[in-house]
């Protein structure tokens, strides 16, 4: 079970997001995830959350005094001490890159605060005050946090057990433990044979044996060339 909060400034964008199916399901288990709104606490004229760089350049910085009104408001202590209970992982292009270990690693926590970011990013203080961890989804910049953020959540909650409707698909699936770290065999269903392109003989043999075998050379293979 995860207890997930994600801090952003479009909080009606993970509207979409929290109806799917396997999110869905996730929260009838006794996850939940919730959008809370940056703008909700900040006491700024025009509840304002952003302002210009120091120094000058491009773009909006998301404020350190407006993060820290949100955290306070929603935990009840001082936002220094949130990392204390939970992971507070803040969502920019920089951090450390998404991956399996990563995702089982959040997966693990029982509660998860994700910080959106906008434009040019987080006042750094933000970065080191409060958070207990930065990821990127990979190394091109986004507009924001946001997208990332859902893509975090989805990785996460379909590794929470009963998540997806048949439990060995998560066991077994690309980049697992049970795969030795490696991506996922090929699958093919009905029709058999489309346009004279056939399915491998041996997923039809019924050969369970042989069938596992096949798909652990198939599954290396492919960590082999990096596709
Ligand atoms: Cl986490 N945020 C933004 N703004 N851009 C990104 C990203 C995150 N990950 C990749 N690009």
């Amino acid at each position: 079970m995860m207890q997930a909060d994600v801090f952003t400034l479009f909080p009606n964008w993970f509207d979409w997001f929290l109806g799917q199916r396997h999110v869905r399901n996730a929260l009838t288990l006794g996850s939940s995830v919730e959008a809370v709104d940056y703008r909700d606490s900040t006491t700024l004229a025009g509840r304002s959350v952003d302002d210009t760089p120091f120094g000058g350049g491009a773009g909006m910085v998301l404020r350190v005094d407006v993060v820290d009104w949100a955290l306070q408001a929603r935990y009840g202590v001082d936002s220094v001490a949130v990392g204390q209970q939970r992971r507070v992982v803040a969502l920019t292009p920089g951090g450390r890159v998404l991956d399996e270990e990563l995702v089982v690693e959040l997966a693990a926590a029982p509660a998860l605060t994700l910080l959106c970011g906008r434009y040019e990013g987080f006042d750094e203080r933000i970065l080191e005050r409060f958070c207990t961890d930065q990821v990127s989804i990979g190394r091109y910049v986004l507009a924001g946090g946001e997208l990332a953020a859902m893509v975090v959540l989805d990785a996460v909650l379909r590794k929470l057990p009963g998540a997806l409707g048949d439990a060995a698909s998560a066991h077994e699936e690309s980049f697992s433990a049970a795969l030795e770290g490696q991506p996922e065999y090929p699958h093919y269903t009905r029709p058999a044979e489309y346009r004279g392109w056939e399915v491998p003989e041996v997923l039809l043999s019924g050969h369970h044996a042989r069938v596992a075998q096949w798909r652990r050379e198939q599954s290396r293979k492919r960590g082999e060339g990096g596709r």
